[in-house]
């Protein structure tokens, strides 16, 4: 038996492969999870599900913007439509941007904040009400080592990623009582689209992170969706609240 069967979990961000969000929808559905896949981007969130299902699961790809209250109202509606339920949410939509604070515009900086706080703002405060229906829930959110480490050109992710860490925190303490646990996780540098297009974008910044990565190798989608995995289960029934780091140990630094 799988370690998610029975669950229903929704992944946002499931269209860039690589990506975090395709690699974890697959994952979560390999453990027995019906899956809703979602993205901006329709037809990459529908090549996510079609690969769950050709594998034997069972998935619902939807278009949503993040930031889109009305979005998320109807992803929510259509997941109790077709599943009943919600027993994980995976808030890992984002976007990247690599710039001084000198060079970042006002409206640059108020996407970021948009895509990577509000987004996942959205996201739990429309599906606690689905999650405490059936009295459980584990909700995880994409944040960053930069939502703790100041690095080098990326002030904007960064505030936006610190507010999803200690987001995470009220909202695990203000559910618990509700059996809804709340986690966060930090990548560190992990081969996807979105940092295939950081590095070109920033070689210095590139070279100057790999260096701090004592395990010596960037990760690989697979070392996010295993730990959210963790973190989605009930292996992990006691953890609420906790910033998990899946860096190669940048942070211990
Ligand atoms: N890759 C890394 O090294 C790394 C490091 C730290 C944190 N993260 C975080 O992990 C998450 C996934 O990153 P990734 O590397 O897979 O990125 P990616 O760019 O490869 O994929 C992001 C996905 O989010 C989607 N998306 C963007 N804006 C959206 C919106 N408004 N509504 C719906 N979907 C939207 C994109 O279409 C894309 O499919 C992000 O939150 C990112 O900030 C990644």
């Amino acid at each position: 038996m799988g370690r998610l069967q029975g669950k229903v979990a929704l992944v946002t961000g499931t269209a860039s492969n690589p990506g975090l969000g395709h690699a974890t929808a697959r994952r979560l559905a390999a453990e027995g999870a019906k899956l809703v896949t979602t993205d901006m981007d329709e037809a990459g969130a529908a090549l996510c599900a079609a690969a769950i299902i050709e594998a034997g699961g069972e998935a619902l790809s939807l278009r949503q913007d993040v930031v889109s209250a009305d979005d998320w109202a109807r992803v929510i509606g259509e997941t109790e439509s077709r599943f009943g339920r919600l027993d994980i949410l995976v808030n890992n939509a984002g976007i990247h941007l690599t710039k001084s604070i000198d060079d970042t515009t006002p409206q640059e900086f108020q996407r970021q904040l948009d895509v990577n706080l509000v987004g996942t703002f959205l996201g739990v405060k429309t599906a606690l009400p689905l999650m405490r229906a059936s009295g459980a829930g584990s909700i995880v959110n994409l944040s960053s080592v930069a939502g703790t480490l100041g690095i080098q050109g990326l002030s904007a992710y960064a505030a936006a990623k610190g507010g999803v860490r200690t987001m995470t925190k009220t909202i695990a303490v203000e559910n618990a009582c509700h059996g809804i646990r709340c986690n966060s996780i930090h990548p560190g540098m992990i081969w996807t689209n979105m940092m295939m297009q950081a590095a070109s974008s920033a070689e210095a910044v590139k070279d100057a992170l790999m260096a701090a990565i004592p395990l010596g190798r960037m990760g690989e989608p697979d070392d996010i969706a295993n730990a959210v995995l963790f973190l989605a289960s009930d292996e992990s029934r006691y953890i609420t609240g906790i910033e998990l780091y899946v860096d190669g140990g940048m942070w211990a630094q």
